[in-house]
């Protein structure tokens, strides 16, 4: 039997959790290229309108708005009722945020906020959207983490935590929900070239290698969707990523520490 096509496996709806800038618009734009509509969930609305009008324009789907701050309590749940009617085969688990600089000299609040999106929310979204996906006994997630959670990541540690409960979630996931149907890809990227790393001080000169377009990186997951439960895109990340797991994982944390302190400081 051929296998079915993208749309008949994750279709009609995808929603794409930080659609406003990076990665998330990216992914916004390359489901809509290949004929899903789409839901953009981020704080900036007028952003989201606007790259609702261009999905619409160049790609002819629906396209809906929700503009949430989903590191708010309750802001999960209020998607998963906006969205009840409409047939979502698959979730962009993006919306994250990263920190730089020593743990001790950051706001408790700021660290909590961070935990909040990244963890918090991911986790959530994965239980409402999964429950559904179950149960229609078909689609797909897509958990964004990190390259920095494969390792500990001195001068970003609550971030590289952060990035290392995705990436166990997405990996866990991926072998609970397999039998029911559902895909669950963890999109684990390196430095790639978005607001995000540059909001928090990271000087793109100093990152080793180059920072990644974010086509390739979108490209790549959805590439490995239904195929892997981890794509880590980039030759020179997935080097790095396997020589974190040939040494001593003190070794591994000291060498991303001086990494982090050199593109930040
Ligand atoms: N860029 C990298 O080097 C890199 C590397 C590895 C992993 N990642 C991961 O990739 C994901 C996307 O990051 P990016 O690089 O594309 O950064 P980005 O351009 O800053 O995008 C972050 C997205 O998250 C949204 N967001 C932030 N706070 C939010 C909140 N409280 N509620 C709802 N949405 C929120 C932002 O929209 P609003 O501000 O409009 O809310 C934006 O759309 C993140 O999970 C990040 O950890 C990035």
């Amino acid at each position: 039997m051929p296998r079915a096509s993208f749309p008949e496996r994750y279709g009609p709806w995808a929603v794409v959790t930080g659609a406003s800038s990076g990665i998330g618009a990216e992914f916004a734009r390359q489901l809509a290229a290949r004929g899903l509509a789409v839901v953009l969930v981020a704080r900036r609305r007028q952003r989201l309108v606007a790259l609702a009008d261009e999905l619409a324009a160049t790609h002819g789907v629906a396209v809906e708005v929700v503009a949430s701050d989903l590191a708010r309590a309750g802001a999960v749940d209020a998607l998963l009722d906006e969205v009840s009617a409409l047939d979502v085969g698959l979730l962009i688990n993006n919306a994250g945020v990263s920190l730089k600089g020593r743990l001790v000299d950051h706001d408790a609040a700021v660290l909590r906020h961070l935990v909040e999106l990244n963890c918090q929310a991911p986790l959530a979204l994965a239980h409402g959207f999964g429950r559904r996906l179950v149960a229609r006994g078909r689609g797909g997630m897509v958990i964004v983490a990190s390259t920095g959670g494969f390792q500990a990541l001195p001068w970003s540690a609550a971030y590289g935590a952060s990035k290392g409960f995705d990436l166990l979630l997405g990996e866990a996931l991926a072998v609970e929900l397999g039998g029911d149907g559902v895909d669950v890809l963890t999109l684990a990227p390196g430095g790639t070239d978005t607001e995000g790393p540059m909001n928090t001080g990271v000087d793109p000169r100093k990152v080793p290698g180059k920072l990644m377009a974010v086509g390739p990186v979108v490209r790549a997951a959805l590439a490995g969707l239904g195929r892997r439960a981890l794509v880590i895109p980039g030759a020179g990340n997935r080097a790095a990523a396997l020589a974190t797991r040939l040494v001593p994982r003190q070794v591994a944390a000291r060498a991303a520490g001086r990494i982090m302190r050199r593109v930040t400081s």
